[in-house]
């Protein structure tokens, strides 16, 4: 399965990749991850995106395209993805649709997570994330066992430097400007599929399972 993610801030696309990545056995490209792992190694490219994403705006385009190209020949497109969090503008959907047909392969589905905008901001304030291991909790949605202690690995919880009220909220007025057109752009291409996210977690998947089938 060839697959993208959409949805605001908040929408639970990190949650929900890792449920499809179990049961489809394909790669998580997440951009956010792979500029977050820049910035944590203080690269050149993770100085550059912190500038942006410190302030809640996209990192420009040229950027982001062509880590995904990479991303997407080291991971043999051809056998299955799931794009998370890129393409975000109709420039990164039309590189990405470029990218695919050299490599002679095409998207299957894209999973538009719709959430209503008044919940987004409550959902990444709350976010806790393990230092170690990456899994995502919510101090009230998902709460972890122990507070702040991740149940799988036993790593200690963090809140990213991007969950605060104000920047929440500029990104949800960025993905408004520049993502949400994208719905229209794969709506014409007949591979968009709506699944409401305002549901329980384990909901949401079954939802997303039953809309892409069985097939791998
Ligand atoms: P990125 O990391 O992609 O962040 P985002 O799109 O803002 O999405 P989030 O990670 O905030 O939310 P999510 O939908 O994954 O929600 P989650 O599952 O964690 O991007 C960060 C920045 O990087 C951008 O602002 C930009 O600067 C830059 N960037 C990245 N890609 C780029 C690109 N392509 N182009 C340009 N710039 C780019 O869930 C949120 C919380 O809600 C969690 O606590 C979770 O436990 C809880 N939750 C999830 N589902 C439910 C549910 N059903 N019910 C109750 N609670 C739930
Ligand atoms: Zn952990």
């Amino acid at each position: 399965m060839r697959l993208i993610l959409l949805g605001p801030p908040g929408a639970g696309k990190g949650t929900q990749a890792s449920g499809i990545v179990d049961r489809y056995k394909v790669p998580h490209i997440s951009t956010g991850d792979i500029f977050r792992k820049n910035i944590k190694e203080n690269t050149e490219l993770g100085r550059k995106a912190k500038e942006y994403m410190d302030k809640g705006l996209l990192v420009p385009d040229e950027l982001v395209v062509a880590i995904v190209e990479d991303r997407l020949k080291e991971a043999d497109a051809s056998e299955g993805f799931l794009l998370d969090g890129f393409p975000r503008t109709e420039n990164q959907a039309q590189a990405l649709d470029t990218a695919l047909e050299k490599m002679d392969t095409k998207l299957d589905k894209v999973i538009n997570i719709e959430v209503d905008k008044s919940i987004l901001v409550g959902r990444a304030v709350g976010r806790r994330i393990c230092k170690n291991c990456g899994a995502t909790y919510h101090i009230e949605f998902n709460k972890p066992k122990q507070e702040g202690i991740c149940d799988l690995c036993q790593g200690e919880l963090f809140q990213r430097s991007d969950d605060t009220e104000e920047t929440v909220s500029k990104r949800i007025e960025v993905y408004l400007n520049e993502t949400q057109p994208l719905i229209d752009y794969y709506t014409k291409k007949d591979i968009l599929v709506t699944i409401d996210g305002q549901q329980d977690i384990n909901k949401v998947l079954e939802d997303i399972v039953s809309a892409l089938g069985s097939e791998k």
